[in-house]
C-alpha cells in the first residue's frame, strides 16, 4: 500500500503535531507532507521545520471573517503537497461545511474531552466544575457539527483532588500524544476501529 500523505493543521505550539511527526517512520503507513498554520507566529512551525517537514502559513486575519475565502487559500496551500489526509492538531479555526465536505472521511481532529461530553472550549474547567471523576481526549472524524464526528479513539485520565484546569490539561495532553499517533496509524491503514487507551 502506498503511503498516505498527511497534512497537519496547527495554530499554536503544535505538541500534537510533533507527536504525529515523530510517529511516522519505519513501517508506518503514512508520511507527513506539510504542516500548515493560520498563525504566522505559531511555535509549531519552527518545530516542524526542525523536524524537516515543509511548512506553510495562511494567515486568517486578512480574510476578516470571510471563511470561504480563507479556506480557498487553505486549499491552494495544501494542493501542491497532494495530501490524502488532514490532521487538525490544535487548529483553532472553525471550518465551514464546504471545506469539511471536501475532506469528508479524510480529516481528523483531537479534542481535549471525552466526547460527546464538552464539545467546544474550556473543557478542563467544565469537567472540574461538573465534579467529574475522570476526563480525557478524543480523536474523531471532522463533520459539519463541531466536535461531533465519528469517534476514532479515546484516552482517559483520572481527575484528582486539587486539580486545576492547567494541571488537568497537562495530564490530558500526555495521553493526547499517545492517542493521536495510534489512531493515525490505524486510520491510515483504512481501519476505523476505535483506539481505546486505558
Ligand atoms: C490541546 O489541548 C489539544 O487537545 C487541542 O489544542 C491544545 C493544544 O494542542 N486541540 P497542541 O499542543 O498545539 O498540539
Amino acid at each position: 500500500m502506498t503511503h498516505r500523505r498527511v497534512a497537519i493543521l496547527i495554530s499554536g505550539g503544535g505538541s500534537n503535531m510533533v507527536a504525529l511527526l515523530r510517529s511516522m517512520h519505519g513501517d508506518h503507513p503514512a508520511t507527513p507532507v506539510l504542516v500548515l498554520s493560520n498563525d504566522p507566529g505559531a511555535g509549531g512551525l519552527v518545530r516542524a521545520r526542525e523536524l524537516g517537514v515543509a511548512t506553510a502559513v495562511v494567515d486568517h486575519r486578512p480574510f476578516a471573517g470571510d471563511r470561504a475565502a480563507f479556506e480557498d487559500s487553505l486549499q491552494a496551500a495544501l494542493a501542491p503537497h497532494a495530501p490524502d489526509l488532514i490532521c487538525l492538531a490544535g487548529f483553532m479555526r472553525i471550518l465551514t461545511p464546504g471545506f469539511v465536505g471536501r475532506w469528508k472521511g479524510r480529516m481528523l481532529n483531537i479534542h481535549p474531552s471525552l466526547l460527546p461530553l464538552y464539545p467546544g472550549l474550556h473543557t478542563h474547567a467544565r469537567a472540574l466544575a461538573n465534579g467529574d471523576r475522570e476526563h480525557g481526549c478524543t480523536v474523531h472524524e471532522v463533520t459539519d457539527e463541531l466536535d461531533h464526528g465519528p469517534i476514532l479513539g479515546q484516552a482517559r485520565v483520572p481527575i484528582e483532588p486539587g486539580d486545576t484546569p492547567d494541571i488537568l490539561a497537562a495530564r490530558v495532553l500526555v495521553k493526547e500524544h499517545l492517542l493521536y499517533p495510534a489512531v493515525l496509524r490505524r486510520y491510515a491503514m483504512g481501519d476505523r476501529t476505535p483506539v481505546l487507551l486505558p
